[in-house]
């Protein structure tokens, strides 16, 4: 070896033990960040901007690979499948906490996991027989005035009286139609249809009911990820505009 090339080998050296290091110490710190994405609450984790900046990045590509077949590669759902657009402020289940998005996407909805929420389902009217398709017309009409669509008033108004009446819808939609978180049961005032929103979808969903799975993701993505995913659906759909204004402008029955 002659006298040279010594230091550069040297330099070399030196550069390969840096190099190594920077690569361990990058690793290093990207674990213990996400250890903090698990260590910490739920919701604490929105209050630090680099671990969300993490876990969104975290999320994407799991995104892509799990849930884009259902939910749409933009997120904004599809009505085919059912699966909800999730990057809006209109949700089934979450009442403004990553927590609820999380146990969502752990035990997934009707999916058959024991903590999976599934506590009911859309009946069938028509199918069963609960309803007949008269009256499932009417209610269609009422459910198009909830939303402040244009509607046949007279079929609305007795619509309404099946609506709060014979059909139960009050029990699982509210009796003012504003929906359930604690069932799943969409908020029929928002003018946003999971399922399709034209007359004819309204009523093939009532007459044929509804009982959409999302699948558990416990034990199939890792809980970092999962967090992670909650943390970016959460992010996403709180940075959209405010959903419309849920209140009922339909006239009070007499009598
Ligand atoms: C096989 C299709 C399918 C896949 C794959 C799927 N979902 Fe779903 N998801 C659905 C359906 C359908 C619903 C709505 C169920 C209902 O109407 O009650 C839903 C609902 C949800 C909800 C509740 C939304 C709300 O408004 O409260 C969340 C959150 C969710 N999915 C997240 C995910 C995530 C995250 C993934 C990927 C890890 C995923 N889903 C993969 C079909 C799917
Ligand atoms: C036992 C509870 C329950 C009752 C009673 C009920 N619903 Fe539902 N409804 C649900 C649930 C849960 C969903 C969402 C199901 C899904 O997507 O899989 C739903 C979905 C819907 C949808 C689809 C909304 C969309 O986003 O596409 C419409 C419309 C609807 N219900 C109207 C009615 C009407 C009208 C009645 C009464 C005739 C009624 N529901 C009674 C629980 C109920």
């Amino acid at each position: 070896m002659n006298i040279l090339s010594r230091p550069l080998l040297i330099a070399f050296a030196a550069c390969v033990v840096l190099g190594g290091a920077a690569v361990a110490w990058e690793r290093w710190s990207a674990d213990r960040r996400d250890n903090e994405i698990l260590s910490l609450l739920p919701d604490e984790v929105l209050k630090r901007p680099d671990l969300v900046k993490l876990a969104i990045a975290e999320a994407k590509p799991v995104y892509a690979a799990r849930c884009a077949s259902c939910h749409g590669t933009d997120l904004k759902g599809n009505v085919q499948t059912g699966a909800p657009n999730l990057s809006d402020s209109v949700w089934l289940y979450d009442t403004d906490s990553v927590t609820d998005i999380e146990r969502t996407i752990l035990y997934g909805i009707r999916s058959h996991q024991a903590k999976a929420r599934n506590v009911t389902e859309m009946p069938a009217f028509g199918m069963r027989g609960l309803l007949s398709p008269g009256e499932i017309g009417d209610v269609v009409q009422y459910v198009l005035a909830l939303s402040k669509r244009p509607n046949l008033a007279q079929a609305a108004l007795s619509g309404r009286q099946i609506f709060l009446g014979k059909g139960n819808c009050y029990d699982c939609h509210g009796p003012d139609g504003l929906g359930s978180p604690d069932y799943g049961a969409p908020n029929l005032t928002v003018n946003v249809w999971d399922n399709g929103g034209d007359q004819s979808a309204i009523y093939h969903n009532i007459y044929y009911g509804l009982s959409h799975v999302c699948p558990a993701w416990y034990g199939v993505i890792s809980l970092e990820k999962i967090r992670a995913l909650a943390i970016y659906l959460h992010t996403v759909s709180h940075s959209a505009p405010a959903s419309t204004s849920a209140s009922v402008s339909y006239p009070a029955q007499s009598g």
